[in-house]
């Protein structure tokens, strides 16, 4: 089969089109699905670079892809609630970038019947990620403040949804075109995070969630009220700031399961929250995929379209 492959680290150049043995069921609780979408996520970029080896290694030669939407076409032994030929999504962790991946059964669910195969993948991490930040985390209830800092882009878009949904009031960060979309989106508030400071425009904020990493987080602390949490998805927050603002700060890895997409997914299937692709890439186009993500200004999820 046709796959997206690098054998060393470093830039996009080093990301080749290969032909590889099409990958197996070898444990009963697997399912093998014939990928027809798969979203290239910012952690791609982070794990091709091999800055992440010391936390996240991955061995090399690699194929990429954290997700992807696509057909079961066979089930371990142990699968009950999938069989071949069902429209599925799925978390592979890696080997997205392919014709065929396998997941685990429990990292598998039914793909909404109103999302395209490349809607589809772009819900995976940005659901699980977003259940895992403001609701089994962030424990965020009807009426509370959510700020969400870098709201425009692939996760943060599904979070301004989430929030919405769960009926809590929400301030956004965004700019260029990003602050039309996150309006849209149900955003009660926007603010412009290149020409407008946030710490002079939000206050008394339950949880702000931060998507966007940088010297941009400390500002963060000073919206929030004492008690507050501040959790990034990018890098560890200042514990002398966290102490000093007297709130719950921390760096959050979603772990994304089926069970962590089960709530979304039923939002997606109810029309009350919209899947955001951004731009699609056929399979073998990784590589301008991947530099289209790291040049930043994206509103949503970049997807690769596997065609066989
Ligand atoms: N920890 C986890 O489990 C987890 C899960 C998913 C993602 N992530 C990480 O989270 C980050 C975001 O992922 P993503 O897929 O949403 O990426 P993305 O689509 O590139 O979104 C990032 C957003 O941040 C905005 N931004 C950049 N600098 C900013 C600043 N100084 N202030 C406010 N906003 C700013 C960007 O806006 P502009 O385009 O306007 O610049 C963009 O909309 C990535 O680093 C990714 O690796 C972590």
């Amino acid at each position: 089969m046709k796959a997206i492959q690098y054998k060393a680290f470093g830039n996009s150049n080093v990301i080749e089109l290969v032909e590889v043995p099409q990958p197996e069921i070898n444990n009963e609780n697997q399912v093998l699905i014939q990928v027809k979408a798969a979203s290239v996520n910012p952690l791609d970029i982070k794990l091709r670079s091999g800055i992440m080896q010391q936390i996240r290694p991955v061995n090399l030669p690699f194929v990429p892809g954290a997700d992807v939407a696509g057909i079961v076409v066979a089930t371990g032994e142990k699968v009950t609630q999938f069989k071949a030929g069902d429209q599925v999504i799925a978390v592979t962790r890696e080997g997205g970038y392919a014709e065929y991946a396998i997941a685990n059964e429990s990292n598998v669910a039914i793909k909404p019947t109103n999302a395209s195969f490349e809607e589809a993948t772009s819900l995976v991490v940005n659901i699980g990620t977003a259940q895992s930040v403001l609701f089994n985390e962030g424990k965020l209830a009807k009426d509370q403040k959510v700020l969400i800092q870098g709201a425009a882009g692939a996760t943060g878009a599904t979070m301004v949804q989430m929030a919405k949904n769960a009926g809590a009031y929400v301030i956004a960060t965004a700019s260029g075109q990003g602050i039309a979309l996150v309006k849209s989106l149900g955003a009660d508030e926007v603010i412009d995070y290149k020409s407008q400071d946030v710490s002079l425009l939000a206050n008394n904020i339950d949880l702000v969630v931060d998507c966007a990493g940088g010297e941009s987080q400390h500002k963060l602390f000073e919206v929030l009220k004492p008690g507050g949490r501040l959790f990034s998805i990018v890098s560890p927050p200042s514990a002398a700031l966290a102490e000093k603002y007297q709130v719950d700060a921390r760096f959050i890895s979603s772990n994304i399961s089926a069970g962590s997409l089960a709530a979304g997914l039923a939002l997606v299937n109810e029309g009350k929250l919209r899947p955001i692709v951004a731009k699609t890439f056929p399979l073998d186009e990784a590589a301008q995929a991947q530099d289209f993500v790291s040049a930043g200004g994206v509103n949503g999820k970049v997807v690769l379209v596997v065609l066989q």
